[in-house]
């Protein structure tokens, strides 16, 4: 018998492996010059559907963009509020690349308790924005 998965993941039809592999797809796409590092995030909305992103650089260094930052600019772009889950991939394949301490918040700013999907080099990782980012600043109460 298959092992049960070792972590929450309600979202049968869009397992969380496959959204990590949409997300090391989309780091291909990624724009980094100056890291040579890729990055691409995979954001789960509530309706099943999946906006990408990956980062993109600049010559004055500064002006990057995550690739975290950049999905979620897309899902609020096509009129949408409600991720449900993040997958991020990035650099070496098989290694974990956790979002940065600025995505965390902007990633807490639409669902705290968003599941976050990273690559590992035996199983993958899931882990809520919440336990990535306890105690996220908000300008209103959290329950
Ligand atoms: N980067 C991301 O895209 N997401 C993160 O959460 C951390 C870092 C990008 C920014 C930069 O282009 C490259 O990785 C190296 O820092």
């Amino acid at each position: 018998m298959a092992d049960k998965a070792e972590f929450y993941w309600p979202w049968p039809d869009m397992p969380a492996e496959s959204l990590l592999k949409r997300a090391r797809t989309v780091s291909k796409r990624a724009y980094a010059p100056y890291s040579k590092f890729k990055v691409g995030a995979a954001l789960l909305l509530s309706d099943g559907s999946i906006v990408l992103g990956c980062n993109v650089e600049n010559a004055s260094y500064s002006m990057t963009i995550c690739a975290e930052r950049g999905a979620v600019a897309c899902m609020v772009s096509i009129g949408h509020l409600d991720p449900v889950a993040i997958a991020v991939a990035g650099g070496k394949s098989g290694a974990p690349c956790p979002p940065c301490g600025a995505c965390r918040q902007v990633l807490a700013e639409f669902n705290p308790d968003m599941l976050v999907v990273l690559e590992s080099p035996n199983k993958i990782i899931v882990m809520s924005v919440n336990e990535l980012l306890p105690l996220s600043f908000s300008l209103t109460e959290r329950k």
